[in-house]
């Protein structure tokens, strides 16, 4: 069986197709960073816009890499939440005509799930496991039972961790997108900046959410008071604080649940000091880690053709043309919401 996967979620726009039994086909991804670098940020409607203007060429390319015609695919999937709503509906309104015009099954895709399904494209499933969901809109961490049974533990009450790098690279104009300018930049960095690990008391309640935004805050306090401060000791300072955070956090989940596995997801996991320590406190606790191959750590197609296919085992009359898309539905709710078509 053979799935076109799309995404449009924020500012890719990425198609990739996936075989059931000779694996990834393709993965093409074309990236808006340089357009949105200059606003500091992504701005919708031009993200909408180059979406509009790439995804024919996209889905062309992502057929050529494949080697294979429109006509040889079997099911076209989609993610149709959560995201920006304008750049979503493109890729999903694409996949329900090609879906129409092709008679083949729409199946409808949860970006987050997605992500976390992105670490088994190339590796055999084992369950049950703790996500930890680190990019530049989520900050969440699941237990995963099985695939479609997923238990919400925590999320961010503020910012997520990805747009806490990015707002961090701003306050000391790095640029953007500043998670990998700083994860560079913090390599060089000596120094230890006390910072605060907002929600870090391990008995209160709600102890699995994160807070950011005070992360960033103190960062702000501490250039302003102090002008000597050398840049690359506060991006190492802010990098060691947040992955101090994300992995206590991880581990306390993993504790609480009594899982051995650990797969991590979303573009935040391409960090190379969260790789690293929570690998080291991985092997204290004898588990087991997962990290998306730094190609599938961002937006692609490949995790929604993926996960696309999943779902059509599941259901291999696909779901309905009729099936709305979304700026936001939670994860643990989404099987329901696809009964509801
Ligand atoms: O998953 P993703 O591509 O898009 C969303 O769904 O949000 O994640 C993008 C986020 C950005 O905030 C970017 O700064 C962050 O991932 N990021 C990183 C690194 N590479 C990308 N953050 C920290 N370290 C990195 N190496
Ligand atoms: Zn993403």
């Amino acid at each position: 069986m053979i799935v076109l996967g799309i995404e449009t979620s924020c500012d890719d726009t990425a198609i990739g197709i996936y075989h059931s039994e000779k694996g990834l086909l393709s993965n093409v991804v074309s990236s808006q960073i340089n357009l949105h670098q200059e606003w500091g940020g992504i701005y919708p409607e031009l993200a909408a816009r180059e979406h509009t203007k790439n995804i024919t060429t996209v889905l062309d390319l992502a057929l050529k890499e494949a080697n294979i015609t429109l006509k040889e695919i079997d099911a076209i999937s989609a993610t149709i939440t959560p995201g920006l709503i304008v750049s979503l509906v493109i890729g999903s309104s694409t996949a329900k005509t090609l879906s129409a015009v092709l008679n083949k099954p729409f199946v409808p895709v949860h970006h987050i799930e997605a992500h976390i399904f992105a670490n088994f494209i190339h590796k055999k499933e084992e369950y049950p496991f703790i996500a930890l969901v680190v990019s530049g809109g989520h900050t969440e961490l699941y237990l995963i039972e099985e695939f479609g049974k997923y238990k919400l533990l925590g999320k961010t009450i503020d910012d997520a961790v990805g747009e806490a790098y990015d707002k961090v690279a701003r306050i000391l104009d790095l640029g953007f997108p500043g998670g990998p300018i700083i994860d560079k930049l913090s390599k060089q960095g000596k120094k230890l900046i006390h910072l605060p690990k907002p929600l870090s008391r391990k008995k209160q309640e709600h102890r699995f959410n994160f807070s950011f935004s005070g992360l960033k805050t103190a960062v702000l306090r501490q250039i302003e008071k102090n002008s000597n401060l050398k840049i690359e000791d506060v991006a190492h300072s802010f990098q060691e604080t947040t992955v101090e955070i994300l992995v206590e956090k991880t581990i306390d989940a993993v504790k609480e649940f009594k899982v051995k596995k650990v797969v991590v997801a979303g573009g935040v996991s391409a960090n190379s000091r969260l790789r690293e320590k929570l690998k080291e406190e991985a092997q204290k606790y004898n588990l087991q880690v997962e990290f998306p191959p730094m190609s599938l750590c961002t937006d692609n197609g490949a995790m929604v053709a993926f996960v696309g296919y999943k779902r059509l085992l599941r259901n291999p009359k696909g779901y309905s043309l009729l099936t709305q898309t979304k700026a936001r539905v939670p994860l643990d709710r989404f099987e329901q919401y696809l009964q509801k078509y």
